[in-house]
């Protein structure tokens, strides 16, 4: 495996993805991972990843010399290619100017990593600092009108710095100069595959769980739906999944769930659904306030799942469907440490009789889970399935939750999601779903007057949900969307669509 020391840069995540992506398997970890146990690692390459910092400021994050010399290929990425020159007896600056954002580039001839590329092209720059002297023993190997060294080799060393992200898509050939290092420099046999993955995981389960028992909450999302599609079949009948439908679902939800992981579906599993709709409804009747709505929403699903677990009796192994960026969020993997707020399992070990977790996607990132999805014959529809909250359209109803609205919003929701898919949109957008407002107004259909309910639209693109900005639809989608929620949803008489970005409003409603 190849590994990628993180030193707090943003786009850290994607240098991993993108190594995934030539078939090469890879881990992060913070620049705080000792030498030795780097070394035990044996990894065949090391990126080290940008980073905030200025290389030679007394207490920004480093890296001991002999990280270079221990034989293994280094590419250092921005922060990570001035730390390398800088600490190989080069020279760092802060010039008058940075420079951000698409830039042209040259590159020489004999750069090992644009091999085979156009030597003139576009890259992706995003640095204060920059590189005024290459170490001794390197060669530079590009630059732009702004940083006369963009890149250096030492290539008998197999040391590789480049102050540009390759990780970033603008960057032209980016993944291609990637795969340059990890496949011929580093000598990767890019084996790395969802479908050898999957085989591999099957055998680990197998030896883990032996002849114990596994209990699992399955949601319905992505991440459970896969793990259950994995466990199932690693271990069939020895899996035991609880799906709690708690009436807050998108239209057809649960049935949907319940044909593809239930009795007459394809996986081998004991599939217990409670139908929980009523027990919500009664609980949310009455309340309007936004976070008391999540906490019964939450607190119920405990209840609920608690005395399934009882009915079940001890198990050996709770799985869980955790994927890596929620591993690398939590502080545990690399260095930029956001931790989630949103969780909807949070506390179910303390409930449940289990003596360990099992956590079979702990190591994938998002597009690989569906991958191996796929690869595990689960339906597109739910492996391509958008966000989906643990709430669910309890927080997309504003105000009291009630049997009525959510068969509302529910319809609302599914036309506009078929109008959506009809335009060909369903998997451009980042997420997109309708919404009841807790407003009535006065219209006029037929002859008569009405007094109905608003429905809310929104969609909106991001990168990493903590920021967000509302997607141009086509005007004509959103009429023919307005129209149809109109004329086909009993109680709506007024449809808006949400322009406000995150920050400042949130992308759910509540
Ligand atoms: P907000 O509304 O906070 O949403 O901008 C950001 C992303 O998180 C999802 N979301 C949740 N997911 N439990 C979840 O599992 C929750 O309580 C929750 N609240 C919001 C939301 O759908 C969006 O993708």
């Amino acid at each position: 495996k190849v590994i990628v020391i993180d030193f707090g840069g943003q786009y850290n995540q994607l240098v991993a993805r993108r190594v995934r992506e030539c078939n090469v398997y890879c881990e992060i970890y913070s620049y705080r991972t000792g030498i030795e146990e780097i070394k035990a690692m044996a990894p065949k390459g090391i990126i080290l990843t940008g980073g905030p910092n200025s290389c030679y400021e007394e207490d920004s994050p480093t890296y001991s010399k002999e990280l270079f010399e221990l034989g293994i290929p280094v590419l250092g990425l921005c922060y990570g290619a001035q730390l390398m020159m800088h600490v190989l007896g080069g020279k760092v600056i802060t010039p008058e100017v940075g420079e951000y954002g698409k830039t042209e580039i040259n590159f020489t001839d004999n750069s090992v990593l644009q091999k085979d590329l156009p030597k003139k092209s576009i890259c992706w720059m995003s640095h204060f600092d920059r590189i005024a002297e290459a170490a001794p023993g390197f060669e530079v190997t590009a630059s732009t009108a702004d940083c006369p060294i963009a890149a250096a080799q030492n290539v008998s060393k197999n040391l590789y710095a480049i102050q540009f992200h390759p990780e970033v898509l603008h960057t032209e050939n980016g993944t291609k100069m990637i795969y340059n290092f990890v496949r011929e420099v580093c000598g990767c046999a890019g084996t790395w595959r969802m479908d050898s993955f999957v085989k591999e995981s099957i055998e680990e389960i197998r030896n883990k769980v032996g002849d114990g028992k596994v209990l699992l909450a399955l949601s319905g999302g992505v991440d459970s739906s896969v793990a259950a599609g994995l466990l199932s079949r690693a271990i069939g009948k020895q899996l035991t999944c609880v799906f709690v439908d708690h009436g807050l679902l998108r239209k057809d939800e649960g049935d949907e769930v319940e044909n593809v992981f239930g009795p007459n579906g394809q996986f081998d599993l004991n599939f217990i659904r409670v139908n929980a709709q009523q027990r919500y409804y009664d609980k949310l009747a009455g309340v309007t306030e936004p976070e008391q709505k999540r906490k019964i929403i939450g607190e119920e699903f405990i209840r609920v799942f608690e005395e399934e677990a009882k009915k079940i009796g001890a198990v050996d192994f709770l799985a869980q469907g955790t994927i890596y960026p929620d591993v690398v969020e939590s502080g545990l993997g690399g260095e930029s440490a956001v931790i989630k707020s949103h969780h909807n399992v949070g506390g179910l070990p303390d409930f449940v009789d289990f003596k360990e977790i099992i956590e079979p996607l702990r190591n994938l990132f998002k597009d690989e889970v569906r991958k191996a999805g796929l690869e595990l014959g689960i339906p597109e529809n739910l492996v391509f399935r958008q966000p989906f909250p643990g709430p669910g359209l309890g927080i997309r109803i504003i105000g009291e939750v009630t049997a009525e609205k959510v068969k509302i919003v529910q319809e609302a929701d599914a036309i506009y999601r078929e109008e959506i898919a009809n335009a060909g949109l369903d998997r451009s957008i980042g997420q997109y779903f309708a919404a009841l407002t807790n407003m009535r107004s006065v219209g006029v259909m037929g002859d008569e007057r009405t007094y109905d309910y608003a429905v809310a639209l929104r969609a909106v693109n991001t990168v990493d949900f903590m920021t967000a900005d509302s997607a141009e639809i086509p005007y004509d989608v959103l009429q023919k969307v307005m129209s149809r929620i109109i004329n086909e949803v009993k109680g709506v008489n007024r449809v808006f669509y949400d322009l406000t970005s995150k920050p400042p409003g949130t992308i759910e409603f509540e």
